[in-house]
Order: C-alpha cells, then structure tokens, then sequence
C-alpha cells in the first residue's frame, strides 16, 4: 500500500513525491543507522490491555510500510510504565538518556504523561503521544517536539452533556477515578451539561486504580438521579459497568460516559454494557471502507478485535511513518520533521483529521450506544471538534 493511501498531507507536492517514493532513501543520503523506537506503556495493572493495544496498533502501521521508517529499519525498546506516575521521570529518562531513542511512544495514563512531557520539554526528543489525554501536553505546557494523536479527557466529555439533556436527563451524578483523567474528563462535562440545562447534584470519586465501587453505588440509589455519567477504563470500567447492573441500577439511573468506559471490556462486562450511551472519537461499527479495511487486518494479525487503543497506536504509526518518509529517515532535520507532522492529514479508521497548532488531532466525535456486545454509533455528537489549546505557546 502506498504512504499516499493511508496518510494524505496538505501539501499535494510532498504527497505525490513521497507516494512515487523519490524522497525515500534509495541509495545516496540513506540514514543506514537503524532508528531507535521507544514504547513507554503499561503492560501491567488495569491499564495493562490498552498498552498492548497501542503497541500492536503502531506496529501494524508501520509493518504496512515494509517495517521502516523513512528507508530505516527499526530498534525497537520497551519499557513497562506500570500507570505508575511516581516511576514516569525515571522510566522515560531510561529510554532517552540510556537507550538513545529518537522518538518515545507513550503513554496511556495522564499522571505518566507529565513525567514523559517533562523529560521530552528537556531533552527535546520526539514525543508521540497515544492515548494520556493530560491537558497540559498540548495546552500549557505543549512543545514543538511533542504530538497526540487521541485526544484531550475534556475533548470527549464536552459532547456528552448535550446528548443527555436531548433524552430528558437532566439531573446527573458525576463519578470518576481522582486523578487526571478522571478530573479533566469532568471539566468537559461540567462546561456541556449546565449549558445543555442540565443539573449536576453530586460529584462522585475514588482513587485510581481501586474498584470498591460499592459505597459509591448505595449513594448514587439513594440519590435518584436521572442518569450517571462517568470516566472510568480498562479493565475498572468492566467491573464498574457489571457493580452497577448487580447493584440494580441498570435499569433505573440511565449510564453515561466519556466513551472509555465501554472501550476494549465488553467481552468482560457482558450484558450489564447493553444500553450505555457515550461519545468518543471512535467506533467499531463506523461504516467507511477505512474502518472495516482496518478492523479485518487487526483481527488477523492479533486473532482479537481492534479498540479505541489500537486505532489510536495505529495513527500513531501512520503519522510517525509520514513523518520519518517526509525527512529521509534523518530525525534530527527538527524543523522539516515537526513541519510534516504538523502538517499531516491522518486517513484514519476514525475518519480524517489534522493537528491542531497545539498538536492535538482535531477531530468528529461520535455518539454511541452499546448494542449486542459492539458500540453502535447512534450520531455525530460535535464534528471537527477542537481542543482549546489554552496557554499553548511554541516556544
Ligand atoms: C488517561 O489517563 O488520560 C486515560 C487513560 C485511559 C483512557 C483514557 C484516558
């Protein structure tokens, strides 16, 4: 398949070359080194799932493209980051400073992030971000070396509250795990549903990544609301779905969520999944050639069905393959590199989208309810939506 196929640029003279293949090293001027390729993702705890998820995303991407980046063959170097935030400094630090990657994928978890964006503002290595949707990466604290390609936690949540009001829910509980995510994903909601003529009564937490949800539940049933809404993921979203349908609320309090909490668990939720409305910037049932081309690869090359995680790793390795190919291979020409990826229109299983100039993909965000077992789309819930980018400033 031809680098034009998947990833398409705004620039249709850079496309048309890249596609025929005369920027690519053939002989003279090749990077011969191989380039040195960081994953910095959780493959323990609750986490553990979505950080395989991503790996195999960015590996199909690239392995579609022959398996090189920009005419170079890969050195691959994993580190676990266990979503342990207190581990985030050293465990990047170990990839860049010990290992020499030139590009560090990672991560899913907002408190690892930061640690990763500290090291990457530092150090200036090409930071590739997959799932953490920490605000500061592309707001305050954003940097010219460091590009997302999943999302902002308020970029989801600020579809949600419209969606609910618009079938009578206008009294909600927020819950959530207390930490970034969990607290950003409700600054989205907290803007949409007032604004919608919603009300929230009460905000709910817990500390990630504990799932004694139970006390939490009594509180919300005595409560009355219409609906819930939350943000919960991996392997605690699955068990919160199934605590709350053993708990009887199923089918009394509507359920809500910044659409990870269906993502990649509903083989382990089951029936207590059925129903659950939430947005997000991704489908399993999306109905373009893109998605079903990409769902049947994945499904072949891992035997398991892809998620919102493996969509993700994979742009990631679409934009990092359109990058390496703009720039022959030779990551330290900076200003062409950050140039290409900037610049970089994604054809995505998603559907397409760019980088917003505080490098967070702008991007449609879809409705979806659970219905046997898949996430249905039921809408679009805000197209070409933007991340505020708020403080960004390039230095
Ligand atoms: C986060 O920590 O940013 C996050 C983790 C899992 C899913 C979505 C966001």
């Amino acid at each position: 398949m031809s680098t034009r196929r998947i990833v398409l640029s705004r620039s249709a003279a850079i496309v048309g070359a890249a596609a025929t293949g005369w920027l690519l090293p053939a002989t003279a001027g090749a990077q011969s080194a191989k380039l040195r390729v960081g994953l910095m993702l959780p493959y323990t705890g609750t986490y553990a799932q979505l950080g395989v998820a991503v790996e195999n995303g960015v590996r199909m991407a690239i392995d579609q493209q022959g398996g090189k980046l920009g005419g170079r063959e890969i050195e691959w170097f994993k580190v676990d980051d266990e979503s342990e935030p207190s581990k985030a400094v050293e465990n990047a630090s170990k990839l860049v400073q010990r290992d020499k990657v030139q590009v560090l994928i990672g991560t899913v978890h907002s408190g690892v992030q930061m640690g990763i964006q500290k090291v990457a503002r530092e150090t200036g290595v090409l930071s590739l971000i997959p799932n953490a949707g920490a605000h500061a990466a592309t707001r305050a604290l954003c940097a010219p070396n460091v590009f997302r390609t999943s999302f902002t936690n308020a970029q989801i949540t600020l579809a949600l509250g419209p969606a609910m009001v618009a079938r009578g829910h206008k009294k909600a509980v927020w819950i959530t795990w207390k930490y970034a995510a969990g607290e950003e994903a409700f600054e989205g909601f907290k803007q949409s549903y007032p604004a919608a003529g919603g009300s929230i009564i009460k905000e709910l937490g817990l500390p990630f990544p504990n799932v004694e949800f139970q006390a939490l539940l009594t509180e919300i049933a005595a409560l009355q609301p219409d609906a819930v809404a939350c943000f919960f993921a991996g392997g605690g979203a699955a068990k919160f779905i199934r605590d709350y349908a053993a708990a009887g609320l199923k089918d009394k309090i509507a359920l809500y969520g910044s659409g990870f909490l269906t993502e990649g668990v509903l083989d382990a939720a089951g029936p207590a999944a059925d129903g659950i409305i939430t947005t997000m910037h991704y489908s399993d049932s999306l109905d373009t050639p893109r998605n079903k081309q990409f769902r049947m690869e994945y499904a072949k090359a891992f035997r398991s069905q892809p998620d919102v995680y493996a969509m993700q790793g994979y742009d990631t390795g679409l934009l990092l393959v359109h990058g390496a190919n703009a720039v022959q291979g030779d990551m330290e020409a900076k200003p062409a590199l950050y140039r290409a990826l900037e610049s970089a229109v994604i054809d995505s299983p998603r559907g397409r989208w760019t980088m917003s100039r505080a490098h967070n993909p702008v991007q449609d965000i879809y409705l979806r309810r659970v219905e046997n077992m898949e996430n249905k789309v039921i809408g679009v819930a805000a197209k070409a939506q933007a991340d505020s980018g708020a403080g960004c400033r390039m230095g």
